[in-house]
């Protein structure tokens, strides 16, 4: 809370003193029964001059309320915004600065975003609740006064909305469940309209006939998302209604007592007609109270849960306190030791105590059916997870003691799950080393290096051709034009230590990949290791090195030919899959 409102009078400290406006307009309020009452006795004596000073006082309280709400919510609104604003960038600054993966594929950090997402406009509102509340206290506080001075009986109402209060826990809690409850059928439902709206599942959903089955499950998908919330609402409909019943019988009986005693001359005309008058203040005072306090805890569930985004993000950053940065050029090489990976929530291991060398100046292929673990093993050499157990060494180093950033950008290569970069032919390619993005030389070089000129060469205004359905006069690239775009980003840097290429060829056929493989081969360079990754057995033969992965572990390590003279696993597979092109 402190922070909201630390954050508000930072972005604009006029306007949050503008905002206390409109508390000094609900005081004012608060005091209009007290001027209608002493009206009421001065028509009662035929006092005109008492008449009079009432009337002016209620007509210029009215005025100036009305002007310093319109005054004070005018500037809360805006400070909500601006607020509001500040903390959704934070959010995305503070996701986006989460530097491995892991979290991306938890489903209860992902629950925990989504919730915050939603509720943004809560985390926005924090100001205007908190606003809000001070200016329903005043009010309360205010209403009280003047009930008080009318007739102590008022104080039984009074106690009333208190105990309206303490039911007001059981409505959080409500609340708070249905929250937690709606999370993941809020992100199932946003796949699935996902789904039904992207131009790459357009092709399944409506071949496979999905569409009708899409549209029962997107309805279910909503059913479940909005049922906790709708059940949680009508709860605190009913309870607010008791609440009501309860509070205006009571205001009946007590109003039909002082009736009574006011015929008898115990109690004043002008009080009773300030008790009748603070009747409808208290009834909204309690209400306001409860929604207040309500959305005060919402706040603080929302202020709670951005803490503990901003402490995730502390945390993750703290554990890669590795500051050294990578040689200039490999001297050994990179060693794994005995390196074991588990995904969060998986129950087995996708990496099993796997021990490697891949010497400097090498070209080592990774050769493993899907699902062996390639992509993993690329994934934390790229620092994108931390090992379950063992270790990656950079040249004797290890990959937890040097610094990520410095790391990375001595990486390069073409992932599995590429990018789609919707920019321009240029810009696309480019993006492999941002310092010359657009320097089309480069550009061209890089797209030579990955045999991917022809993808270029065919666009309509080549290099300048904007990529990309989602602009007007973009041009769309089937899916293995993309894979040779992304492979020419992963060559637009000068001297990596690493360069991946992760199944870059999986849309191309066998004989293709085999032959870009030997042209990749043949661009290895002292002081790098550069590692080829590919389900297919039979196109690696370039390399120096074959490294057999199954089922997480290595099975067999070696040369090509000493591989092929051993007759195991990959002599198998190679004679098999060769048979189909050579
Ligand atoms: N994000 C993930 N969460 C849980 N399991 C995963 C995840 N990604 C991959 N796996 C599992 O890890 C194993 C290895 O996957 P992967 O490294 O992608 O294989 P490959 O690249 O060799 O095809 C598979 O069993 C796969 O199901
Ligand atoms: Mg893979």
């Amino acid at each position: 809370m402190a922070r909201v409102l630390a954050t508000a009078v930072r972005v604009s400290p006029w306007q949050s003193l503008l905002c206390l406006f409109e508390t000094l307009g609900k005081v004012l309020a608060a005091l209009s029964p007290l001027f209608i009452g002493v009206f009421a006795a001065g028509a009662l004596k035929q006092d005109l001059r008492q008449m009079l000073c009432a009337a002016a006082a209620l007509v210029g309280s009215t005025a100036a309320n009305t002007a310093l709400q319109a005054v004070g919510v005018n500037a809360r609104v805006r400070q909500m915004e601006l607020v509001g604003h500040t903390f959704d960038a934070q959010i995305a600054e503070l996701t986006a600065r989460i530097p491995t993966l892991d979290h991306l594929e938890n489903a209860s950090y992902l629950d925990k975003l989504q919730i915050l997402r939603d509720n943004e406009n809560a985390l926005g509102g924090a100001l205007n609740t908190l606003i809000n509340t001070i200016n329903t206290l005043a009010y309360a506080v205010s209403v009280l006064l003047v009930a008080v001075t009318a007739d102590w009986r008022l104080l039984i109402l009074i106690a009333l909305g208190a105990a309206r209060l303490l039911t007001a826990r059981w409505s959080m809690r409500w609340e708070k469940a249905a929250e937690e409850a709606a999370a993941a059928p809020g992100r199932l439902t946003r796949h699935l309209i996902d789904l039904t709206v992207s131009p790459a599942a357009g092709a399944e959903t409506r071949v496979f006939g999905h569409q009708s089955e899409l549209r029962r499950r997107i309805r279910l998908a909503v059913v479940g998302w909005r049922r906790p919330t709708v059940r949680s609402t009508d709860r605190n409909s009913a309870l607010a209604g008791a609440n009501s019943v309860l509070f205006f019988a009571t205001a009946v009986v007590l109003l039909g007592w002082m009736t009574r005693d006011a015929m008898a001359g115990t109690v004043s005309v002008q009080s009773l007609v300030v008790a009748v008058g603070v009747l409808q203040g208290l009834q909204s005072v309690s209400s306001s109270f409860v929604s207040a306090v309500g959305s005060l805890t919402k706040v603080g569930r929302n202020c709670a849960r951005f803490l503990w985004l901003r402490d995730y993000a502390d945390e993750v950053a703290a554990v890669h306190t590795g500051r050294r940065q990578p040689p200039d050029r490999l001297r050994d090489g990179i060693r794994i030791e005995r390196l074991s990976f588990r995904y969060g929530d998986s129950a087995r291991d996708s990496l099993t105590d796997i021990s490697l060398d891949l010497p400097a100046g090498s070209v080592v292929a990774l050769v493993g059916e899907n699902g062996a673990g390639k992509s993993t093993l690329v994934k934390l050499l790229a620092g994108l997870y931390r090992p379950t157990g063992g270790r990656v060494l950079v040249d004797g180093v290890d990959l937890a003691d040097l610094d990520l950033i410095g790391w990375r950008s001595r990486m390069s290569g073409a992932f599995q799950d590429h990018a789609r970069f919707e920019l321009t032919a240029q810009r696309s390619v480019g993006a492999g080393d941002l310092a010359v993005l657009d320097d089309p030389e480069r550009v061209l070089r890089a797209l030579h290096d990955a045999a991917a000129e022809d993808v270029v060469n065919a666009l309509p205004a080549g290099l300048g051709t904007r990529l990309g359905t989602t602009w007007p006069g973009g041009v769309d690239l089937s899916g293995g034009q993309w894979q040779r775009l992304a492979i020419a980003r992963g060559m637009m840097r000068q001297s990596p230590l690493l360069m991946v290429l992760d199944e870059p060829t999986a849309a191309l056929d066998a004989a293709t990949e085999h032959s870009l493989f030997e042209r990749y081969a043949e661009a290895r360079r002292p002081g790098r290791v550069t590692l080829l990754v590919t389900h297919r057995f039979s196109t690696v033969a370039a390399a120096d090195l074959v490294v057999v992965l199954d089922q997480g572990r290595v099975i067999e390590v070696g040369p090509h030919a000493e591989l092929l003279a051993n007759q195991g696993h990959y002599a198998n597979l190679y004679e098999l899959q060769g048979r189909g092109y050579r």
